[in-house]
């Protein structure tokens, strides 16, 4: 048991993982996943209740008594130290008794055998920044394999991969359980749980609500046990009501961290009461482009017009105030203030705006006011506005970035994956959102890496390969297997409109 201020966050658990099996941990947006798994790697203790291994009662006073028994914890957000090398990062806080030039030697082998054995294959020298999202998460899964973790608790690793890179991580993991490792696998995705999972246990509002052996359940069983009542998922998506060019990108170029070429020669329109998906494999530029076009990056050339304003390298502060609102990929990173409140956290991008500010001072009847409306409206589940942002659960944060940017009516929404993190439900309730942000007809850039949620969205759909458009195309008309093809740089279409 584990209770928070307002919440009893794990009610009673009693959770059985077996050796050797990966164990799918399932439940909506705030069900208790991650303090459940924080218990076991010794981050939180219980209220009460007591943790077995292998028949033995333990007291996981900390994460480095948890690494002592063996639990390695990949985190929902990575804790990666950007400025260091992978190598670096991986031997961070082990200690070897050793000079330090032995010590990486030593390291260097070891890393290296581990990649080879595990298909994990990913630079030693890189340092984390440069890497991509899947490429860091290889190198969290090196880092616990380092420290010899026989149990691997994984949260939410799939969220922000590509379906290659989805592929190639349960690739690794079932080579990691024939190795005796026991994998617990925390997911929204109900198609992993089939997919990947020996056995799954369903969480809903902290207590255990069923462990069943994947083979004798299915996906609708699954949601259903999860939300508590029968699940109908249906959109209604009206037919476009092509409104002014509210967006035009015109031969625009940019280069990544890196400094290569991340797009070249990117042309398109953007027109308002329309969604406009880009569909690409990561690090095919989709990033750079969202960055560029909210005024996070710089264009070496072209040019961005927002109805008709040119506003190519203005600051991020101007272009929020022209009315372009960002939901980016890092939402924790790039979205939120953690130790801000709830409330604080909704109006980031308007307190220098009236309603919210008087002369130099905040509002705060205002600012609390918003705050339950935007909790109300996007079903931010927080013991109360004032909490700090970092205490809500994953989806939560989420729905609060959502909440922020698609307030004050923006002209054009750059949305980067919105709806990974989030339950089914919520997935579907962002999904309606824009939907309806396109009917108030806002032009609406959805990156995605979910072809799925792309072609339930979009109206057009423009495929990104290695920083280039490879063509635009009628969603109507559009079928999965042509865009997989382009996105693989397979084939160059005349741009359509
Ligand atoms: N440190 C904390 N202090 C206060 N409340 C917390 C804390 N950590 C989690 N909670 C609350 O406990 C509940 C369970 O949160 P948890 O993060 O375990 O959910 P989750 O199932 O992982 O959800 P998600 O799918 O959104 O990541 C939530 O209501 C959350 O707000
Ligand atoms: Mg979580």
């Amino acid at each position: 048991m584990k209770r928070f201020p307002g919440v009893v966050a794990s009610d009673g658990v009693n959770l059985g993982v077996r050796q050797g099996e990966i164990h799918c941990l399932l439940g909506e947006n705030g069900a208790g996943k991650t303090t459940l798994m924080r218990i076991l790697y010794g981050f939180y203790q219980p209220d009460s209740g007591e943790i077995l291994l292998s028949g033995k009662p333990v007291k996981i006073s900390s994460p480095s008594v948890a690494l002592a028994h063996r639990i390695g914890m990949i985190h929902q957000h990575f804790r990666l130290a950007s400025t260091l090398s992978v190598e670096e990062n991986v031997i961070l806080g082990v200690d070897e008794g050793m000079g330090p030039f032995l010590r990486l030697g030593k390291t260097r082998k070891r890393i290296a055998a581990i990649t080879e054995e595990y298909g994990l294959s990913v630079d030693p020298k890189a340092k984390v920044w440069q890497l991509s999202v899947g490429q860091q998460q290889r190198v969290e899964i090196i880092k616990a394999l380092y420290r010899e973790a026989d149990i691997l608790i994984m949260d939410e690793p799939t969220s922000v991969l590509t379906p290659q890179e989805v592929d190639q991580l349960f690739t690794t993991l079932r080579i990691l359980v024939d190795d005796g490792l026991t994998i617990i696998f925390i997911t929204h995705k109900l198609d992993e749980v089939m997919q990947v999972s020996d056995r799954v246990t369903v969480l809903r509002q902290g207590k255990l609500v069923a462990t069943l052996p994947t083979s004798q359940t299915d996906k609708p069983s699954l949601a259903r046990l999860m939300v508590g009542r029968e699940v109908v998922f249906r959109l209604e998506k009206n037919p476009p009501q092509q409104g002014e060019k509210l967006l035009e990108v015109d031969r625009l170029h940019t280069l990544s961290d890196r400094g290569l070429p991340a797009l070249r020669d990117v042309s398109f329109e953007v027109y308002g009461g329309e969604i406009l998906s880009v569909a690409g494999v990561s690090g095919n530029g989709q990033t750079e482009l969202a960055e560029v076009l909210t005024g996070l990056r710089k264009a070496t050339s072209g040019r961005i017009l927002l109805g008709g304003k040119d506003i190519t390298n203005r600051s991020a502060r101007e272009i929020t105030d022209d009315g372009v609102a960002h939901v980016p990929a890092e939402r924790i990173k790039m979205g939120t203030v953690s130790n801000m409140s709830v409330r604080e956290n909704l109006i980031l991008k308007d307190y220098r705006h009236p309603p919210f500010c008087r002369g130099i001072f905040l509002n705060y009847k205002k600012a609390e006011a918003n705050a339950q409306r935007a909790m109300a409206e996007y079903q931010i589940a927080a013991p109360s506005d004032s909490s700090a942002a970092k205490l809500l659960s994953g989806g939560n944060i989420q729905r609060m970035v959502l909440a922020r940017e698609l307030s004050g009516k923006p002209r054009l929404i750059v949305a980067v994956h919105p709806t990974y993190g989030l339950d089914v439900g919520a997935t579907e309730q962002v999904r309606q959102v824009l939907l309806r942000q396109r009917e108030r007809g806002a032009a609406i850039l959805l990156i995605s890496e979910d072809l799925e949620e792309v072609m339930e969205l979009s109206d057009r759909i423009l495929v990104m390969f290695s920083g280039r458009v490879m063509g635009i195309l009628d969603a109507e008309e559009a079928e999965t297997g042509e865009i997989g093809l382009m996105m693989a740089g397979g084939r160059r279409e005349g741009v359509r409109r």
